[in-house]
């Protein structure tokens, strides 16, 4: 069943770049509600844990390593039709074939340090923001 609700992380690079706010102010305005917001710091076995389907694959080591080295902001984020309407808003993964004014675009470095993440599944959705998230942090 599809819903409503996604999971983004405003990566390291981009947290460090000071970018949280007009990143947030540009979700927002493209017409999704924060549900749930942190900033917190993965450690490299959260991220190992967060990108575990990457695992083996050439840049998963470099990319638990990068997500842990700095402090992120996690959201969950309501919309109809969040999972792929996020995506689109967020971009290509590479930052250089990302659309004019997505996120990746505007923020983004490489592909390594692509400024954001965006669940890729409802399913993914649901487990990420499980992972970020209790019960209590999040609202309506
Ligand atoms: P993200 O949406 O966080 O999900 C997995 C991440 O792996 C992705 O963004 C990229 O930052 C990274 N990634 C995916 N493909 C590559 C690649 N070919 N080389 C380096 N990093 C990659």
């Amino acid at each position: 069943m599809a819903t409503n609700r996604t999971l983004t992380m405003i990566k390291p690079n981009a947290v460090e770049k000071g970018y949280v706010g007009a990143m947030l102010e540009k979700i927002t305005a493209s017409g999704f509600k924060i549900v749930a917001l942190k900033m917190t710091q993965l450690t490299l076995t959260d991220a190992q844990e967060f990108y575990a389907v990457h695992e083996g694959k050439p840049f998963y080591e470099f990319l638990c390593e990068f997500m842990s080295s700095g402090p992120i902001v996690a959201a969950i984020l309501e919309k109809e039709n969040a999972v792929e309407d996020f995506r689109t808003l967020v971009g290509a993964t590479n930052p250089e074939e990302a659309a004019e004014g997505t996120l990746r675009k505007l923020y983004g470095e490489t592909v390594s340090l692509n400024s954001v993440h965006g669940s890729d599944s409802d399913d993914n959705a649901r487990i990420e923001s499980s992972f970020h998230f209790s019960r209590r942090e999040v609202f309506k």
